[in-house]
C-alpha cells in the first residue's frame, strides 16, 4: 500500500498562536483561510493543566485543551481536518466508531505511516452516521491517551433531533500524583489484571464540576468514556434519565435504570428531565460523584420528551447465512511478564495470539479474512475475570445475545464483555481494508489484546 497526504508543514508561521491562555500557548482552531483542502486545523501540542489546583499538568492536547476540542459535522457531510503535529512524537488520528474507508482510519503502518513532529496529514471522509463519537491517536496508546490526546466527534442528525439543548460530557481519570506529575500509564503488573487506573476522575478535565441546566427542559448529555482503563457505573439518583443511544447509535428510548456500566471508548446519550431551579442530582460512578446538575431558571416552556433518534444506515447482518467465527478472548499461555521484540510485554491473547504493538508485521497476519459483503456472527468468549471493552474499525455491528445478561440487539462498534462472558454479534463486511478487532482497556491493547480482521 502506498500512503499519501502525510506533508511536511512549510510556511505555516501564521497558523499558529492567536493568543497566550492562562497556562499554555493557546493555538486556534476554526477555518482555515483558504478551504480548498480542509474545513478545519487541528493542531495536537503541549498544554499545561491545572488539574491540582495549585499544579500545572504538562498534558498534551488537541486545539490546546484535554480532553481536546469538540469536532462537529453533520451525518451524510464530509469531514476534512487538517491535523497538524506539534509534538515531540509521532502520532496518528483515529476516529473511534466512524465508518470510512482504511486511509483515514489512522492505524499506523496499516492505514499511513505515523505524522512526524512539524507534519501535517488531512484527514477526509464523509460521516455516514449521526451520534457521539470520538478521536485518539492509535500509537504509544498508554502514554498519548493518558497525557490527554482524546476528543469529541459529534455528528448531528440530518434533521433537527427534537433535543433543544445537550452537552458532551468526556470522562478522564487521570494518571497524576497529588502534585499534577503524571505517574505510570502502564504498569505490567496492572496491565495483566484490570488495567492501570488513575487517580484523579474528571468530567471535561473538571474534577466533580457543577454543570447549570434549565429546569424542566430536556436535555441530551453525550457522555464518553475516554478513559485508558476506567469502566464508569453511570447512576443518576433522583434523576428522571433515558438512554437515547449506545455508542453513537439510536435505541428504543429507555429509563437509566439503576445504573450502566460504560466501558472504555463506550458512550451513552442521555436525555435528562432537568430539574426544578435551586435542585440537584449528583451524576455518578458507583458511589463517586462525577459532576453536581443543577437547575437554573429558565424560561422557557417545560421540554417534552424528543422521539427515538433516527437509526443510522447499518446493514442488517443476516443470521440465517452468516457464518460463525469464535474468538477467545484469555490470558496469554507465557508466563507473566514474557517479554516480546521490542520490549512490550504479553500478557492477553486472541484465538492463542498476542498482537505485539513493536512489531510492524503483526498486521499482515490477520486473525480471520471475510468475503466483502459477507455475513458473520463472532462469538466472544470471555475466558478472564476482568472486563473488555472489545472494538472493532471500520464497521458496526449488532449485538446479538450474551449468556449473562439480557440483551435488545443493538447496534455498536464496542462491546463490553464482562467477566467470563460469553457473547454473540453480527455485522455485514461491508468495508474493504484490514481494520483493528481489540480491547479497548488500552493496557490489555498494549499487551496482546489486540489483532486484525481483513475484509477482502
Ligand atoms: Cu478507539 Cu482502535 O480504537
Ligand atoms: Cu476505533
Ligand atoms: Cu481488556
Amino acid at each position: 500500500m502506498s500512503y499519501t497526504r502525510r506533508q511536511i508543514l512549510g510556511g505555516l508561521a501564521a497558523l499558529g498562536v492567536a493568543g497566550l491562555g492562562a497556562g499554555g500557548v493557546r493555538y486556534w482552531l476554526g477555518r482555515p483561510a483558504s478551504v480548498a483542502s480542509h474545513d478545519y486545523e487541528l493542531i495536537a501540542a503541549p498544554v499545561d493543566l491545572q488539574l491540582v489546583p495549585g499544579h500545572l499538568t504538562q498534558s498534551w492536547g488537541y486545539g490546546a485543551q484535554a480532553p481536546g476540542v469538540e469536532l462537529r459535522c453533520r451525518q451524510g457531510e464530509r469531514l476534512r481536518v487538517r491535523f497538524i503535529n506539534r509534538l515531540e512524537v509521532e502520532t496518528t488520528i483515529h476516529w473511534h466508531g466512524i465508518r470510512l474507508p482504511l486511509e483515514m482510519d489512522g492505524v499506523p503502518y496499516v492505514s499511513q505511516l505515523p505524522v512526524k513532529p512539524g507534519e501535517y496529514f488531512d484527514y477526509d471522509f464523509v460521516c455516514h452516521d449521526a451520534g457521539s463519537f470520538w478521536y485518539h491517536p492509535h500509537m504509544a496508546s498508554a502514554e498519548q491517551l493518558g497525557r490527554g490526546l482524546v476528543g469529541p466527534l459529534i455528528v448531528e442528525e440530518r434533521e433537527p433531533s427534537g433535543f433543544r439543548h445537550e452537552r458532551t460530557l468526556c470522562l478522564k481519570t487521570w494518571h497524576i500524583d497529588e502534585q499534577g506529575a503524571f505517574t505510570d500509564f502502564l504498569v505490567p503488573r496492572l496491565a495483566a489484571r484490570e488495567g492501570t487506573r488513575g487517580r484523579l476522575t474528571t468530567l471535561n478535565g473538571t474534577p466533580n464540576p457543577t454543570l447549570d441546566l434549565p429546569a424542566g427542559q430536556v436535555v441530551r448529555l453525550r457522555l464518553l468514556n475516554v478513559d485508558n482503563t476506567v469502566t464508569y457505573r453511570l447512576n443518576l439518583p433522583g434523576g428522571e434519565a433515558r438512554i437515547y443511544a449506545l455508542d453513537g447509535n439510536p435505541v428504543e428510548p429507555r429509563p437509566l435504570g439503576r445504573e450502566y456500566w460504560l466501558g472504555p471508548g463506550m458512550r451513552l446519550d442521555l436525555a435528562l428531565k432537568v430539574p426544578e431551579a435551586g435542585q440537584e442530582l449528583s451524576l455518578r460512578n458507583g458511589s463517586l460523584r462525577l459532576a453536581t446538575l443543577r437547575g437554573v431558571a429558565s424560561s422557557e416552556v417545560p421540554g417534552q420528551w424528543p422521539p427515538a433518534l433516527p437509526a443510522n444506515p447499518v446493514a442488517e447482518p443476516d443470521l440465517q447465512r452468516a457464518e460463525t467465527l469464535r474468538f477467545n478472548f484469555e490470558w496469554a499461555a507465557m508466563p507473566s511478564g514474557d517479554v516480546g521484540r521490542g520490549g512490550s510485554y504479553r500478557y492477553w491473547q486472541i484465538n492463542g495470539q498476542a498482537w505485539d504493538i513493536n512489531d510492524r508485521t503483526c498486521a499482515e497476519r490477520p486473525i480471520a479474512t471475510l468475503r466483502q459483503g459477507g455475513h458473520y456472527i463472532f462469538v466472544l468468549r470471555n475466558l478472564a475475570q476482568y472486563q473488555h471493552p472489545i472494538h472493532l474499525h471500520g464497521m458496526t455491528f449488532k449485538v446479538l445475545g450474551s449468556d449473562r445478561r439480557r440483551i435488545v440487539p443493538y447496534f455498536t462498534d464496542t462491546y463490553l464483555l464482562g467477566k467470563n462472558e460469553t457473547a454473540r454479534i453480527a455485522f455485514v463486511a461491508d468495508n474493504p481494508g484490514v481494520w483493528m478487532f481489540h480491547c479497548h482497556v488500552v493496557d490489555h491493547m498494549e499487551t496482546g489484546l489486540m489483532t486484525a480482521i481483513e475484509v477482502v
